[in-house]
């Protein structure tokens, strides 16, 4: 993960390569630092935790400088402190680095051998020591790179300054993204657009291999095999404006109570509520005729992977296969030639969604991508792209992101069972009315809110909890699950209430509290009957259902959540609503930092 910055410009950098930092604190927050050249020479600020503390140590001991880099750090090789706080620096050098150094102990080795003294536990120190013994052989710090960069293994996205060179930056990236931004009298890297927003539009993306040397004037690209290559420039679409909090007192409240709003958005994009109908964007594949899907993701966009696998095969008769990228990417999963492979992301820049893209692209499959982010790398290495018009998701927890992403998939499906004619014209207008009344419904479920409120006081005391869910609703208990843990650090899992009996029912006892999403569906007496053995061996259940499902639950409830009665259809989508509301109001009793939770990073860059 971490996010890097490099600035050359005509006035003091600091301040800008800050703003720029602020912009990237959602790639890691463990700690930050800047280094730039005054007078030649190479000074830094470095502090450990947020780049508020990097700020302060800034207002006290200021960096002039007109050239300089910066970093904030998700810890991957050593302590989240001070002393392994990027930039790191010889005195020759300064680099910023985002990835992991794989070959880093043999190299650490070898250096120290010849003399380098080491002072971080990061694998990342090692570019620093390596580009010096280069440049200590005498020749050019643009020859030095290079040569340092044929030595490393792993992934990495790098910017470089020099000792006595004030017009000149070095980056290179395999595997992370990088970008480089024209200004008029200033040039710019960044691990990406939004990074660079505020200070130009006008970005190109580096390609895996790339090695970009940037003065303050020009901008040269040397590919893989060394050759100088253009790499187009875009104008980015990313808004300037750092984005706020609005009225609410933390991004992940926010995010979740514009679900209607971005919800429709989306929806606005894909179906036509004038006659009813799904609007037909380019797609790489005939749908008519793909035999089959491959659904690829991690975290929270793998849950929609998996709700999406119940809508293809219910409304689309297709055979989906949907897996985690990290598993995905190593199994040799044997794919049939012309299948459709999608990769669902947020960011669009999670490595193993990458690394499992570039793996079927390589098995002759076609890509599409649903990515919330339509300048990441996994958009541009797609065929095709479904956004998400979520607009930014800051929260680390995936809120709005994970509805929209819903809400494009259901879509895709219903599409997909009308190429195939499982889906007739009234059909499809039944399916595309019943979605656009997901905003309407999601209200619904947001006026849940202060109830939430009240319960989560008592579930901030659990230690443990368990969410179960049977069909389309599994993969919400995963989800309710996933962001209890991530941001309230409470223990929970996730599981097709069906499971019960076949080893987590050993769990229960009048500790642990177990959050059941059982609307009334075809599945409901079934879901309730596990219920009901959870209630019978004193288990504390709160059960999230509609107003009918709720009266025909039976005792001993502990607590109930009502949703709307809803089209199965959209269902997933509004039972997401409770779940995040418990999250956030069970983080926010225990006082933990919703936004920017302990050990998480909203961006994945590595594996
Ligand atoms: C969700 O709350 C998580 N923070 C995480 O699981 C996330 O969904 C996952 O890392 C995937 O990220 P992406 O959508 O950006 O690829």
């Amino acid at each position: 993960m971490c996010g890097i910055v490099g600035i050359i410009g005509t006035k003091p950098v600091a301040p800008i390569i800050l703003e720029a930092l602020k912009r990237l604190e959602y790639r890691g927050y463990d700690s930050a630092g800047i280094a730039t050249l005054s007078g030649g020479e190479i000074i830094r600020r470095r502090a450990e935790g947020k780049l508020a503390n990097l700020e302060r140590a800034l207002d006290d001991n200021p960096l002039d400088g007109i050239i300089g880099i910066g970093h904030t750090r998700w810890a991957t090789h050593g302590a989240p402190v001070e002393r392994n706080a990027h930039p790191h620096v010889t005195d020759r050098v300064a680099i910023v680095h985002n990835g992991i150094i794989e070959n880093f102990r043999e190299l650490r080795e070898r250096l120290t051998a010849g003399g380098a003294i080491f002072t971080t536990e990061t694998d990342s120190e090692v570019i620093a020591h390596l580009v010096t013994h280069y440049l200590d052989q005498g020749i050019s710090p643009r020859e030095a790179a290079s040569a340092a960069l044929t030595e490393l293994e792993g992934a990495f996205a790098l910017g470089i300054i020099f000792r006595g060179e004030e017009d000149l930056i070095i980056g290179a990236r395999r595997g992370p993204p990088l970008a480089v931004g024209y200004g008029d009298d200033a040039m710019y890297l960044g691990s990406d657009a939004f990074a660079l927003a505020p200070m130009t539009s006008r970005v190109s993306f580096l390609e895996d291999g790339d090695r970009v040397e940037i003065t303050r004037t020009s901008v040269a690209v040397f590919d893989v095999h060394g050759q100088p290559v253009k790499r187009p420039i875009r104008i980015a679409d990313v808004s300037a404006a750092l984005v706020d909090k609005g009225n609410h007192r933390h991004f992940m409240a926010k995010e979740i109570f514009e679900q209607p709003e971005v919800i429709g958005h989306t929806l606005s994009e894909y179906v036509n509520p004038l006659d009813d109908t799904i609007r037909n964007t380019d797609l790489p594949v005939d749908l008519a005729s793909v035999p089959r899907i491959t659904i690829v993701a991690c975290g929270t966009a793998y849950y929609a992977g998996l709700v999406a696998k119940y809508w293809f095969e219910r409304y689309a008769r297709v055979s989906v296969e949907v897996d985690i990228a990290s598993e995905f990417r190593y199994r040799d999963a044997a794919l049939t030639e012309g299948g459709l492979a999608i990769f669902i992301s947020q960011s669009g820049e999670t490595a193993d969604t990458l690394a499992a893209l570039q793996y079927c692209r390589a098995q002759g499959q076609k890509i599409l991508s649903v990515v919330n982010v339509t300048e990441s790398s996994i958009a541009r290495a797609s065929d095709a792209i479904l956004p998400t018009f979520a607009g930014p998701e800051i929260g680390v927890a995936s809120t709005k992101a994970f509805t929209c992403q819903l809400t494009t998939l259901a879509v895709l499906a219903i599409r997909t069972g009308i190429a195939r004619g499982a889906v007739d014209k009234t059909d499809e207008a039944r399916l595309v009315r019943t979605l656009m009344e997901i905003p309407r419904h999601v209200a619904e479920a947001l006026a849940s809110d202060e109830h939430i409120q009240t319960l989560s006081a008592d579930l901030a005391k659990a230690r443990d909890v368990l969410y179960l869910g049977r069909g389309h609703n599994y993969p919400i208990a995963l989800e309710g699950a996933l962001k209890l843990k991530e941001i309230s650090y409470i223990h929970a899992e996730g599981y097709a209430a069906g499971e019960l009996k076949h080893g987590p029912i050993a769990l229960i006892d009048e500790e642990v509290p177990v959050v059941v999403i059982s609307p009334v569906d075809e599945l409901f007496d079934k879901t309730i009957s596990n219920m009901q053995e959870v209630i019978a061996r004193g288990g504390r259940v709160v059960l999230i259902s509609d107003k009918a499902g709720i009266a025909r639950a039976g005792d001993g409830l502990w607590a109930e959540i009502e949703v709307p009665p809803v089209d199965p259809l959209i269902a997933p989508i509004v039972n997401a609503i409770p779940v995040q509301l418990l999250a956030y109001h069970t983080a926010v009793s225990k006082g933990t930092d919703v936004d920017q939770p302990r050990n998480l990073a909203k961006s994945v860059t590595v594996e």
